[in-house]
């Protein structure tokens, strides 16, 4: 993924330790997901009545939604430790074996990415969540034997972009599998309101209002362009974010009305001017916007389908008359639609 525009969901090294210290660590402080929330508070309400480590927990979302957060509120809401990893960080198998035999009774351990783990890991990290063991094999050929050893009972909480990707043996091994949509703009703007609290920044509530409907439904993008705007009014304005500071600030790092930013205008004018009416593949926008074709699937497409601005087709993609609207472009004739079927 690119770090390279201020609409990303990974997180860049400037912002990271300010984005840590303005993360919720109880559930009681978290804004938002209001259903997850709801869930999470009697599963692990009912674990710690039993004394028992949580079960296994799958999140899953676009990213910049909380799911690492939401891992560390687990973790401390059980009094327990948190342990962070990833798919692609872990390539061998040695690698989980080595994870898991350190993690203390209790443990969290978050895999983020997770539908990223190789298959060879995967076996392992099976009966280490069904049964809390590890089965090593040890040599080659005829006197290879395998040996098992027990495991501490912890709780695998794994978070993926792309549930479609997870094998279902793993899937299934997951007794909590929890969905976290984009929020909406009235809990971004509490989310800005509780950041700037935190971290001294005057702003007002139509200021809030502003920054959070132009933050694509995601905490992590809310925050950043809080400090791009405090940035904005300070130098430019009384030091208050009002909304009309806001809506400046916003101006100037080309994120328009409804939080499209320059790529995902460049994807929706591409999609219009190159393609017309007929469905795209991500393939070709990412060739034509030269974007990596994971990043517009994880990262902008979502946010543009939320917005009804375009549609998956078995075909492809195409641009709905909202995202025609929304590019001034007028819709293709009749003609035009029927010839390719834009309707289908
Ligand atoms: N900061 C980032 N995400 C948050 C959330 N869901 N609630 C409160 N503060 C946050």
């Amino acid at each position: 993924m690119t770090d390279d525009r201020l609409i990303t969901s990974s997180m860049i090294s400037d912002d990271e330790e300010a984005e840590y210290s303005l993360r919720p660590r109880y559930l009681k402080e978290y804004i938002g997901q209001h259903e997850v929330k709801e869930h999470m508070r009697i599963y692990i309400e009912a674990a710690k009545l039993r004394g028992e480590p949580l079960d296994h927990a799958l999140l899953y979302g676009p990213p910049g939604l909380g799911k690492t957060t939401l891992a560390a509120i687990i973790a401390n809401e059980m009094g327990s430790n948190l342990r962070v990893t990833s798919g692609p960080a872990i390539t061998h198998a040695g690698d989980l074996a080595a994870i898991l035999t350190n993690l203390a009774e209790g443990d969290v351990l978050f895999i983020d990415e997770i539908h990223r783990l190789n298959s060879a890991v995967e076996e392992i990290l099976y009966p280490a969540m069904e049964d809390f063991v590890l089965d090593i094999i040890i040599g080659k050929g005829p006197s290879a034997h395998s040996i098992r050893i027990d495991l501490p009972h912890f709780t695998l909480v794994g978070a993926t972009t792309r549930m479609g990707l997870l094998t279902s043996p793993l899937r299934d091994r997951f007794g909590i599998k929890e969905q976290l949509s984009m929020y909406e703009p009235a809990d971004l703007a509490a989310i800005i309101t509780r950041s700037a609290e935190i971290l001294g920044i005057k702003i007002e509530k139509e200021g809030a209002m502003e920054i959070a409907s132009r933050s694509r439904g995601t905490p992590r993008i809310v925050n950043r362009l809080l400090k791009r705007v405090r940035d904005f009014a300070q130098v430019k304005g009384s030091g208050i974010i009002d909304r009309a500071t806001a809506k400046a600030g916003l101006d100037m790092l080309a994120i328009d009305a409804i939080g499209l930013d320059a790529t995902d205008r460049r994807m929706l004018s591409v999609m219009i001017e190159k393609f017309g009416s007929r469905p795209v593949g991500v393939d070709t926008i990412a060739a034509a916007t030269g974007e990596d074709a994971t990043t517009i699937e994880d990262v902008y497409e979502p946010y543009l389908m939320q917005m009804g601005l375009i549609a998956r087709t078995p075909r492809g993609r195409i641009v709905l008359p909202a995202g025609y609207a929304h590019m001034g472009y007028a819709l293709p004739s009749e003609e035009m639609q029927i010839k390719f079927n834009i309707e289908e």
